[in-house]
């Protein structure tokens, strides 16, 4: 029989420094479900759950913003009811009041319910405890089978109850007739949700909805948001996270042309020091790239804004994708396999690895410098 309380995961729809977002669901209804958190191990205080109703749910889904906390600061926590039980003692850690001198956190995309997205998920978590953790779009393929989130949430919630999940939507997450109503209802994110930015430390995560790109309202505010961004002295790296790539060589898919034609120019004025996609079931990173052109052909350092470099990491569980024979100009490094990313931040370093999920094996490390 399902466990009382399952897939619990940890997001953040507003300041990282002093909030953070669980949200689960239970086999049956919560007469009264709360989270009890505390500093130092204890769970003495408490914070009542809103029930969240859509018309697609598996069961009832719970959400609470828990607001107030100390920055840099690690909390325990359980959720559930005093009637009906509690998940396990969790912990989660704010983000720090002033940016770090270094911090990690990983990504991948194109997820699924598979053994091997479950393997990523404990490769994620064995290395350093990432600060948060970015799915680039495609997260449980369940296609409009609904309980197939009840398992992906599952699979995830090792990783997301104890770090949170920040994501943006893929095609998958378009679901026939009821677009991204399950997205929207089970994932607690900032603004608008489908796109959002949020900070951390020195950088400005922006999240893109590629499945939307044409979108006027979107494509507004995410030309705002990349000059803002770019003018703002406090913010030392700039990074953008969405679905679609614009350069590929897996076979049958290629370059997007439309989204080069709409987003190129953006990317190119703005120039964001990463761009983390998913979509192609891969491996396969840029040189620095202007006008789809490679601007710099080092291996593996690179100084900021001489190009963007786009970072597809296709490989998170789900499948596997052929990429054609030969290798393009623009591609720094390709791989068909099952990966990950773990990207270091400093105030003058980003360094990106990118890990094979089989064996934790490098497959490739670069720099971007100051
Ligand atoms: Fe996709």
């Amino acid at each position: 029989m399902q466990k009382i309380i399952s897939q619990v995961h940890l997001s953040w729809s507003d300041d990282p420094k002093t909030t953070m977002n669980i949200t689960w669901q239970s086999r049956e209804p919560l007469s009264q479900p709360m989270v009890q958190y505390g500093e130092g191990g204890t769970l003495s205080q408490t914070a009542i759950a809103r029930r969240i109703r859509y018309a697609q749910e598996t069961g009832p889904l719970y959400q609470v913003t828990l607001r107030n906390l100390k920055p840099g600061t690690t909390y325990s926590y359980r959720v559930g009811d005093a009637g009906k039980g509690w998940s396990e003692v969790h912990t989660f850690r704010t983000a720090p009041a002033t940016p770090p001198a270094r911090f990690v956190f990983t990504a991948f995309a194109d997820h699924g319910v598979t053994p091997v997205a479950e393997q990523n998920v404990r490769r994620v978590l064995a290395g350093e405890k990432p600060a948060f953790h970015i799915i680039m779009g495609d997260l449980s393929y369940a296609n409009g089978n609904q309980p197939i989130w009840d398992d992906w949430f599952e699979l995830l919630e090792p990783l997301a109850s104890e770090v949170p999940v920040m994501v943006c939507p893929g095609n998958h997450e378009d679901e026939r007739n009821i677009r991204f109503a399950t997205y929207l209802a089970r994932f607690a994110l900032p603004e608008k949700e489908l796109y959002y930015r949020f900070d951390y430390g020195n950088t400005r995560f922006i999240m893109f909805n590629s499945q939307d790109f044409r979108d006027a309202e979107q494509l507004r505010w995410f030309e705002r948001e990349l000059s803002e961004a770019r003018r703002d002295p406090t913010v030392r790296w700039v990074i953008v996270s969405m679905h679609h790539p614009l350069y590929s060589s897996t076979v049958r898919r290629l370059n997007d042309t439309e989204r080069i034609e709409v987003l190129q120019p953006l990317f190119d004025k703005y120039r964001p020091d990463l761009v983390l996609l998913g979509h192609h079931h891969n491996y396969e990173r840029t040189y620095p790239l202007l006008g789809g052109k490679v601007v710099v052909r080092h291996p593996n350092r690179y100084r900021r804004g001489q190009g963007v470099i786009y970072v597809t990491s296709g490989g998170g569980g789900k499948s596997l994708y052929d990429q054609t024979p030969e290798q393009p100009a623009f591609t720094a490094k390709r791989d068909k396999c099952y990966e990950y990313l773990r990207i270091t931040v400093t105030n003058n370093t980003l360094t990106v690895e990118c890990r094979r999920t089989e064996d934790n094996s490098l497959l490739e490390r670069f720099e971007v410098v100051r």
